[in-house]
């Protein structure tokens, strides 16, 4: 998330722009904050379920830790020889063309962020609640109503100021950060103190239910939510030199409407791009429980990290020759589709609904990508049709096309009069 105020260098034309603000110690900050979210404070239930064991579970989150180490490896490779802002997206779009990366945007926007921030929200407000209901877990409701207040007050701040919402940011990511030590810290004390008896063999693969493949694919789901967002590391890299994120990659392909690609005059946000997350989360939120959408938002984030993979693999194959700064050795890609083969079919058996859901909202793309994308000379109604609705957007939100790199924009549809960028109160 790159972000702040950059209007006009000294005695030139007023530009609206993205800043580069990051830093490498900002830049790790934004990857802890990304992946330590709600899961650990969630899975952990999720994936004792599923295991049927504490032992079992301590063996699931280790794998799953060392899965993600294998992934972020072969994304290291990508990344240095691709360097194109847009992380997996664009590498789709490069090595399988068009099609396979608007299907990734597509989830990804549509179902992987909103349902990410959707479990983040919901177990926020459970956490919050508990003490209002001290013998019980809080009702679902109070937690969704609560979860929807945050979640829209979170999107007013990231629209209002990128200062601020750093702020936030940094503040929870010191909470989260604290909440861990102290939960480590304790255990740790305890094992020191000779309570470990949970932890000897005996006891902890002593199973009160003997777990299926089906099972321990779901819990590695469960497990694998807590670990995701490994690869946002690619987003930060091109920030770092390149100011981008998703949305402005996208656009410049002519994947996403332009609008969403746009940011606020004055404040410098991404105010389009913001509305519609925070509106999918809430419909998202009304859909499913906590559990559910972890299933549903992990099965589609493994299915994504595959694809790229497997890219890796097809790349190596058809461009031998090209630079890579980084190389790994092919056995890292091998295993971690291996795994990757398994947990989608072992998970597509054992929650077929909500794997099937995921999958027929990701082909809902196709049709979507053959009519927004594919289809160049569609009649002037509609051009016009998109044109003013891009316009009326802008004027609504206030938002114009990021400058800088003029020759990679899309057009411009609709020029805000110099008096209109005066700051709005
Ligand atoms: N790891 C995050 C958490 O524990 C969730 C998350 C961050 C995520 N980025 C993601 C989940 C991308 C799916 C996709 O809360």
């Amino acid at each position: 998330m790159a972000g702040g105020e950059q209007r006009g260098a000294p005695g030139g034309p007023e530009r609206v722009a993205l800043k580069k603000e990051i830093g490498l110690l900002s830049a790790c900050a934004i990857i802890i904050g990304n992946i330590i979210g709600s899961g650990i404070f969630i899975s952990p239930k999720g994936v004792l379920e599923h295991t049927g064991s504490v032992g079992l579970a301590l063996i699931i989150w280790v794998l799953g830790g060392g899965v993600a180490a294998l992934g972020s490896l072969c994304y290291a490779e990508l990344g240095v020889t691709i360097p194109k802002s847009g992380g997996d997206y664009s590498y789709v779009t490069e090595i399988f063309g068009g099609l396979a990366g608007f299907l990734l945007l597509w989830s990804a926007v549509l179902i992987m962020y909103p349902t990410s921030l959707a479990v983040i929200s919901l177990t926020f407000s459970n956490y919050v609640l508990q003490p209002v209901f001290p013998n019980c877990i809080p009702p679902y409701n109070a937690s969704r109503i609560l979860s929807m207040v945050c979640l829209l007050l979170l999107t007013w701040v990231n629209s209002s100021s990128v200062r601020w919402a750093t702020r936030i940011q940094d503040i929870f990511t010191a909470g989260k950060l604290l909440a861990l030590a102290l939960i480590i810290t304790v255990g740790f004390i305890q094992i020191f103190k000779g309570n470990y008896e949970e932890l000897t063999p005996s006891k902890a693969f002593n199973f009160w239910m003997t777990p299926s493949v089906g099972h321990l694919a779901l819990a590695f789901l469960q497990g694998s939510f807590a670990f995701s967002g490994w690869n946002f590391l690619n987003y930060v890299t091109e920030e770092l030199v390149d100011p981008r994120r998703l949305c402005f990659s996208g656009a410049r392909e002519g994947h996403l409407p332009s609008l969403l690609a746009m940011i606020h005059v004055k404040y410098c946000t991404p105010i389009p791009a913001l509305l519609v997350c925070c509106l999918a989360t809430l419909i998202i939120m009304l859909v499913g429980d906590t559990y559910t959408l972890i299933n549903y938002v992990s099965f589609i984030n493994y299915l994504c990290y595959g694809v790229t993979i497997i890219g890796l693999i097809v790349l190596r194959w058809k461009k031998p020759k090209i630079f890579r700064p980084i190389k790994v050795n092919l056995l890292i890609p091998i295993a971690y589709l291996a795994f990757w083969a398994f947990l989608l079919v072992f998970s597509l058996y054992s929650e077929p609904v909500v794997c099937g859901v995921g999958l027929i909202i990701i082909f809902t793309g196709v049709p979507v990508f053959f009519l927004g994308v594919y289809w160049r000379n569609k009649p002037k109604c509609v051009n016009r049709l998109i044109e003013s609705v891009t316009c009326w957007g802008q004027k609504l939100c206030f938002v114009v096309y990021p400058q800088g790199g003029a020759a990679e924009e899309p057009a411009a549809h609709c020029h805000l009069p110099a008096s209109d960028k005066s700051p709005r109160k």
